[in-house]
This record gives structure tokens, C-alpha cells and sequence, in this order.
């Protein structure tokens, strides 16, 4: 798998790979969530291409302190492979050279089967309790 930043000109083909993934969420609007993440230099949209096309990806953003990661995909029909565990590599490659000392991600509620795979890569469950706090209203309510 070789694995590129998302071109600006097939922005549809990641989202439809979410969409399979039942990763999008209709508080989010996934192209601006790419918008904001390609225009940003700390941020980016890793796809790995398989010849041209696009079968796993990993959003990841650097906030000045800690990595995170999102939209961490494999196209349904090539897992178990080892292609997701190769997209967090490139993820984390390319946070710790922006400088970040954590890799973190979010799992939510109803997908917690996905927790043994980062385990199997090397990630722990932190004893936080995560809170956030609207500054814009989510794309559904726009
Ligand atoms: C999660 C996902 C990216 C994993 O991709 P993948 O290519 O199947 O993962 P890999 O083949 O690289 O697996 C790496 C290791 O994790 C293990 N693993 C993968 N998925 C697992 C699961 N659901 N439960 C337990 N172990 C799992 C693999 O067996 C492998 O272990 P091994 O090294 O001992 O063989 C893929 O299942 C996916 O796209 N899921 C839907 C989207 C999703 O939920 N994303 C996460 C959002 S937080």
C-alpha cells in the first residue's frame, strides 16, 4: 500500500470508504471536516492507495501538544491484512515528526469491538472522561 496525502480531487472517494466504514455521524459534515483538515499545515487526510484506488485512511492533526487521529478506515473487503495497522504507522510517523508526544483517538459509543484492534497496535485506554463544548452548532443543525 502506498500511502499519499488525500488529492484535492477525490474528496468523494474517502467519504464514500466512510460511509461503508459507518463512520460518518450526521452532526459532522465529513468534506468540511476534509476542507479544514487539508488547509490546516499541523493537519492532513492520509489515504493508502492500493494501484489508484483508495483503500484505507487516517485523518490526524497536531494541536501544538498531542497527535489525534480520526476517520481511521480499511475498505471493508481487504481487512484483516494488516493495511489498518500499516495506516496508523504513516499516522504516527507523521505526528511524532510534527513533534507530538501522544498519538490519541476517540471510539464511540456503539463501536467498541474496534478497541481490541488498537490495543493489538499498541494503544491503552486512558482514565479520562472526555468533555467538549460547541463553538459552532453540528453540521445537522446548521
Ligand atoms: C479498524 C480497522 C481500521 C482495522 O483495519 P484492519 O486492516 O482490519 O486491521 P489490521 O489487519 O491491520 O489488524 C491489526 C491487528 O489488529 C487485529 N484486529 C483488527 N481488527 C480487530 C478487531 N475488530 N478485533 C480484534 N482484533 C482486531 C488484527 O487481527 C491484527 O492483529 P495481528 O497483528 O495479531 O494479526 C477496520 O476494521 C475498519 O475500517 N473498521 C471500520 C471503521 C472503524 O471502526 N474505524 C475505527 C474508528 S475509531
Amino acid at each position: 500500500m502506498r500511502i499519499i496525502d488525500l488529492p484535492a480531487d477525490r474528496h468523494d472517494e474517502v467519504v464514500e470508504l466512510w460511509r461503508v466504514s459507518n463512520l460518518l455521524a450526521p452532526w459532522n459534515d465529513p468534506y468540511a471536516d476534509i476542507r479544514m483538515a487539508m488547509d490546516n499545515p499541523t493537519s492532513t487526510v492520509l489515504v493508502g492507495l492500493d494501484g489508484n484506488d483508495i483503500i484505507a485512511s487516517a485523518m490526524v492533526g497536531y494541536e501544538g501538544h498531542r497527535g489525534w487521529v480520526f476517520y481511521v478506515a480499511v475498505d471493508p473487503g481487504r481487512r484483516g491484512r494488516g493495511l489498518g495497522e500499516e495506516i496508523m504507522d504513516a499516522a504516527f510517523d507523521w505526528l511524532e515528526n510534527l513533534g507530538a508526544v501522544k498519538m490519541q483517538l476517540l471510539i464511540r459509543q456503539g463501536n467498541e469491538g474496534v478497541q481490541a484492534f488498537y490495543e493489538r497496535i499498541g494503544f491503552r485506554v486512558e482514565p479520562v472522561i472526555m468533555m467538549s463544548k460547541r463553538i459552532r452548532p453540528p453540521a445537522n443543525e446548521l
